[in-house]
Order: structure tokens, then sequence, then C-alpha cells
């Protein structure tokens, strides 16, 4: 057997195991989360450090969120402290529980959110989304919003390369990406973290809040909301 037959069929196992304990749910059952004329936007944190920078941006991005609709309602996770073993491991790991939320039909937006490490985005989050390799059988994100936000030490300190990182994996689930909007309108939201505090950097802040915005207006409509 080759090793890409081997790797293929472990991860085919893996979503087998999904799909058996119900956790990648079919597009359908959207339709039966309109019905209740709410939708969960998620953010989820790739930071190691609880409650900090990056939760903190995040928290801003579902403020924002929330506030477009009273049809909107947020959830924050954050990742720190979790454990995720490769792709293909048959140990258990905190990624099962997690794809339950991922792909309840409720949700119609996810956000990522990461600390800049190398200007690229945490270990954590890499190793939280390599599971996702899951979600390309039935693509079970399909058609859910999709947004990031990084967040630096530096001003410039490879914010856009993060998101982008983490944007090849949101466009392989076949998600609707999209970037802050009015009045920022770039590539996802990027802050600059000045003393553990990102609150003073005004316009990381701003694209915070654009992008909340954008990725509620965008999930309500999708689902044919207001
Ligand atoms: C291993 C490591 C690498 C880092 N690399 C960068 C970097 O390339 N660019 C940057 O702007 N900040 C860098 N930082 C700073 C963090 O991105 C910054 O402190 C961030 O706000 C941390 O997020 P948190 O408060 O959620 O932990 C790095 C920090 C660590 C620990």
């Amino acid at each position: 057997m080759t090793d890409s037959s081997c790797s293929r069929r472990r991860v085919l196992s893996a979503a087998g195991a999904a799909l058996a304990a119900g956790t990648l749910a079919s597009g359908a059952s959207a339709q039966d989360a309109a019905k209740d004329d709410k939708i969960k936007i998620l953010a989820i944190s790739g930071s190691a450090r609880k409650g900090k920078t990056t939760a903190a941006g995040l928290q801003a991005v579902l403020e924002a969120a929330k506030a477009v609709s009273p049809a909107v309602e947020v959830e924050l996770i954050e990742l720190s402290g979790m454990k995720f073993e490769p792709p293909g491991s048959k140990a258990a790991d905190d990624f099962e529980a997690l794809a339950a939320k991922l792909t309840d039909p409720k949700v119609a937006g996810i956000v990522l959110g990461s600390p800049t490490y190398f200007a690229n985005m945490s270990g954590l989050m890499k190793s939280f989304l390599d599971k996702w390799t899951v979600f390309r059988k039935g693509f079970a994100l399909k058609d859910k919003v999709a947004a990031s936000l990084a967040v630096g030490g530096a001003r410039n300190g490879g914010q856009e390369l993060v998101n982008e990182s983490m944007k090849w994996v949101l466009m392989s689930m076949q998600m609707v990406l999209v970037g802050d909007g009015e009045p920022t309108v770039h590539r996802g939201a990027t802050l600059w973290n000045q003393k553990d505090d990102v609150t003073a950097d005004e316009w990381g802040m701003g694209t915070a809040t654009a992008l909340g915005t954008r990725v509620a207006q965008t999930a309500l409509k999708i689902r044919g909301l207001k």
C-alpha cells in the first residue's frame, strides 16, 4: 500500500467515525435551523493564552455581529488547554465535541482568530485545523460564512499572512469567505497588541468591528433572515 492510499484511508475512517457520531450534519438540516429564525456565529481563538488579546479581538467581532440583528447569537470558543491528535490518529482528543458545535446547522458563520507566531498561525490553531480534513467528506461546513482575525506584537508583524494561511483551509471547506466590511474593507481583521491590550489600536479594532458586521450581515442574507 502506498503512503498516500494509507493516509487517505485513515482520513476516510476518521470521517466515518465522525459521521457515525452524528457530528457531520448535512446541509439539509440548515432549513430546520432557519425555522427558529436565529443563527449563531462562532469565533474560535487559537491562542495559547486564554482571555488575552486574540480573545479580546474576537469578542469585538462577536459584539459587532450581535449588534446587527436580534436574530444573531454568538459564542467564543478558546482552544487553549485543548489537545488535537494528528489527523488519522484514533486516539481521543478534544476535536469531536468541537466538530459537533461547528457543524450545528444553526451555526451560519465561523470566525477564526490566531496570534501571529513568526508570521504564521499558532501551532494550536494549525493542529486544530488539520483535523478539518474530516469535513471534506460531505462538506459539512459548505456555505457557512467564514472570516479570520490575527493579532501581532508589531503593527506589521505578519497578521495578513496569518489570515492568508487560515484562508486556505476555509476555502477548502467550500465556505463563503468574507473580509472586514465597510469602512475598512480589507482581507480580515488585523490587530496590534500593545502591552497585552488591543483596545488602543483604533485601526485594528475597526477591522474587528467591520468583520463582525460583515459576517453577520452575509450569514443573515444567506439564510434569508434579517
Ligand atoms: C512564538 C511567538 C512568535 C511570535 N511571532 C510574532 C510575529 O512574527 N509577529 C508579531 O507581530 N508578533 C509575534 N508574536 C507576538 C504575538 O503575536 C502577540 O503577543 C499576540 O498578541 C499574542 O496573542 P495572545 O495575547 O492571544 O496570546 C509572537 C509571539 C510568540 C509567543
